[in-house]
This record gives structure tokens, C-alpha cells and sequence, in this order.
């Protein structure tokens, strides 16, 4: 018998695919050899942006005694958030609203301790982000799963209407989505909203959304963004700064509650919500990077350069047979693989230093991910090996 308790064992099983290919994988062997070309994880592969650096230097330096002593979720990052989010969402959120957390994770987390009870159900769409799982079961809740809609993986409403019974608490959204880069209209988030309304009254208790929104600010082509908490008032939303600055290591992001919510229902959030946070492990941001909220909501990673990748990943990729599905946001590319084996056509990459994100990790073998965070120059030596796939 395992020293490990029971909910470990549960969310490191559903991790493991992404943990090994991580940890012990031919890709992990190699993520340091310098010459290979990186298209696995969102992380950066060139310096970070000078304004991020600025900043948290100069918001290290102490004003007074108290510059580095706990954080919770300090005021004036509270407010500053608050009307940024509002004016972006075009939402009156109010201080109290905002909680500031170690990036999206840690939101994510604590939103699942506000609504969740243990044996409750949350509802989302495959192929998702492979953290929801191991992150549910770890809080002891029950993931039911439910396919997005083929060949545009959109989300599949009468689906995730059938997934709902007497034990759903929750419903995630995440727009724009990892990992097919889709954005969800408007008209669909509102049938969405229409359908939770529904399904509360029939089960007979309220569904909570949450909407994981941490690539909200990237986007191709100009498109707009709503968030689903503008449209279903017992919305939480998770964000986090580690994409739009592509600096994932430099946790912060916030847990957001829709001011549409109802007060009293708010109220009963804001009033555990530091306690859930504290509870879980600390999930507030560290010191440096609370006062440096101000200077870092300018900042954003280069998005024409993600659009310039996109185009000539694109081009090369159909080329080459493969049938990608354009993304519309986030800095990842989804595709199927040309016809043949997956797991052959990943090991022919990487035999050319070429690593992509299988997408057997996200229970999609026949696809993989691209992220467009690698350089300019990874994609310009990459081109010949996904043109010798194709020739096969
Ligand atoms: C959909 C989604 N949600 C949440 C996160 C977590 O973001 P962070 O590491 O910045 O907290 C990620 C990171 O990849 C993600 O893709």
C-alpha cells in the first residue's frame, strides 16, 4: 500500500502524460541542447522584454520595512485592477472583486475551492489545457469530460447540456482556447449562458462558470473578445500575466468575480477568499511583482511576431499535408498530422532536433500543438523537417 494518499495517486495518474514527456521524455533529454528547435511548452526562447526586467528591478528596491513582509491581496493593485479589468471587459468590477493570486494556476485552484465540494462535478471541453483534470482531482472533485466539435472544435452546447446532472457545480470555458487557439463568439457564449440558467433550475442549484481567460489579450486579425462572465452572472474568471508577458516563471495573475453576480452571492465569496487562498498554500503573488501590476498591464510580448509565424507556419505546414486549423488567439498552433503514425512522425521531428507537443497529451493522438513562442530562427530551420514529414 502507497504512503501517497488516494487524491495524489488520482491527479498524478492524470498528469503523467504530460509529466513524463516533461521529466523523462526524448524531448526533455534534449530541451537544453543548444540547436534544437522548441515548439513544445509556452515559454520563451529569446530575452525577456526590457519593461518586464525594468520593472521588477526597480520594484525590488524597498520604500519602507514593510516592502517585503506578507502580501495578501494588497489594495492598491486591487484598485488598479479593477478599473483596468473593467475598462477591458467593459465590466464595473469593485476592488473587493479581485483577488491577486501566483498566476492563473493558483486562481484556478482556489476557484475550485470556493465552489467545489469534495465528490462535486466540474464540465469541460476535450481537448483542453492538461491541467484541469490532475487540478480537480486533486481537489478531491470529479471531472466529466466532453468533446469540442470537429473539424473547428467548437463547444459542443447540447453536449456539455447532457454532461450535467444533480452533482455539476461547474462549468469551465477557456477562450481563447489551448489548445486549438479558437475564440468562442458572442452568440455561443450567450446560448452557453442560457443553458446553465437551464440546467440550475433543473438540477435545482445554482452552476458557477468558470472562465480561464489567461490568452485573453492574444489575439490575430484584430478579433474582439467577450468574456463569458459579461453574459452568466455567477462567472468567476481566471487570468494571469505569464502569456501576455511571456514570463511564466514571474507568478501573478488575479481571480476575478463577475460584478453581475448578484451582491449577496459575491459577498459570500469576497468573504472566504482570502481564507481559500491562504489555505491552499499561499496563492497570493510575492511582494515585487503586486507593486510592479501598474508598470507591467502595458506590456505585452510581440504579437506581430506570433502572427508572422503563424502565416509561415501555416503555409509550410499545409504544404507539407498537414491540416491546421488557423488559430484565432493564444500563441499555439493546432494540427493534425498527415496520414500515418503520430508517434513516427513526432520521432522523424525530433530526429531532426525538432520538438513539437504530441497531441496524445491532450487525448488527441491524431494532432499536435505548435507553440509560436519559439524564435524566428527555430521556425526557419524547423521548415525542412516538417517538408520531409510530408514527403513521406
Ligand atoms: C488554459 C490555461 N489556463 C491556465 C494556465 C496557467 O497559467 P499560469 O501558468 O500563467 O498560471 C495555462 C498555462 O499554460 C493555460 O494554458
Amino acid at each position: 500500500m502507497s504512503i501517497v494518499s488516494k487524491r495524489v495517486h488520482s491527479a498524478d495518474a492524470a498528469f503523467a502524460a504530460v509529466r513524463d514527456f516533461y521529466v523523462s521524455s526524448r524531448y526533455a533529454k534534449h530541451r537544453t541542447d543548444p540547436g534544437i528547435c522548441d515548439f513544445t511548452f509556452g515559454n520563451p526562447h529569446e530575452m525577456p522584454l526590457d519593461g518586464l526586467v525594468g520593472a521588477i528591478r526597480q520594484r525590488a528596491i524597498p520604500h519602507d520595512k514593510d516592502w517585503f513582509a506578507y502580501k495578501t491581496s494588497e489594495e492598491r493593485p486591487q484598485a488598479f485592477l479593477a478599473k483596468c479589468v473593467s475598462k477591458e471587459l467593459g465590466l464595473g468590477f469593485e476592488p473587493a472583486d479581485i483577488a491577486l493570486t501566483a498566476g492563473a494556476f493558483a486562481a484556478i485552484m482556489v476557484a475550485f475551492r470556493l465552489v467545489l465540494d469534495a465528490g462535486e462535478e466540474a464540465v469541460f471541453s476535450e481537448p483542453a489545457w492538461f491541467c484541469y483534470e490532475p487540478m480537480l482531482l486533486a481537489a478531491d472533485a470529479v471531472p466529466r469530460k466532453v468533446a469540442l466539435k470537429g473539424p473547428d472544435f467548437d463547444l459542443d452546447l447540447p453536449a456539455i447540456e447532457a454532461a450535467i446532472g444533480p452533482r455539476t457545480r461547474l462549468v469551465i470555458v477557456n477562450s481563447p482556447h489551448n489548445p486549438t487557439g479558437r475564440i468562442y463568439g458572442r452568440e455561443l457564449l450567450q446560448a452557453l449562458a442560457d443553458l446553465l440558467e437551464r440546467a440550475s433550475a433543473r438540477i435545482g442549484r445554482r452552476i458557477f462558470l468558470l472562465s480561464d481567460e489567461p490568452y485573453r489579450r492574444l489575439r490575430f486579425d484584430g478579433r474582439g473578445f467577450v468574456s463569458p462572465a459579461a453574459l452568466y452572472p455567477w462567472a468567476l474568471i481566471s487570468y494571469s500575466y505569464g502569456k501576455v508577458l511571456l514570463a511564466p516563471g514571474q507568478r501573478l495573475g488575479y481571480l476575478a468575480l463577475s460584478p453581475l453576480m448578484p451582491l449577496a452571492d459575491r459577498q459570500a465569496l469576497r468573504d472566504v477568499m482570502f481564507s481559500a487562498q491562504m489555505a491552499l498554500g499561499w496563492c497570493f503573488p510575492n511582494a515585487v511583482m503586486q507593486y510592479a501590476v501598474v508598470d507591467l498591464e502595458q506590456l505585452s510580448i510581440d504579437q506581430a511576431a506570433l502572427a508572422r509565424r503563424r502565416e509561415r507556419l501555416t503555409a509550410a505546414l499545409t504544404a507539407a499535408g498537414f491540416t491546421v486549423l488557423r488559430p484565432e488567439g493564444t500563441f499555439y498552433l493546432w494540427s493534425k498530422w498527415p496520414p500515418g503514425d503520430p508517434e513516427r512522425h513526432w520521432a522523424m521531428l525530433a530526429d531532426r532536433k525538432v520538438f513539437v507537443m504530441p497531441g496524445s497529451i491532450m487525448n488527441s493522438p491524431a494532432y499536435l500543438r505548435i507553440s509560436l513562442t519559439a524564435s524566428d530562427p527555430m521556425v526557419e530551420r524547423a521548415l525542412p523537417a516538417f517538408a520531409a514529414i510530408g514527403g513521406l
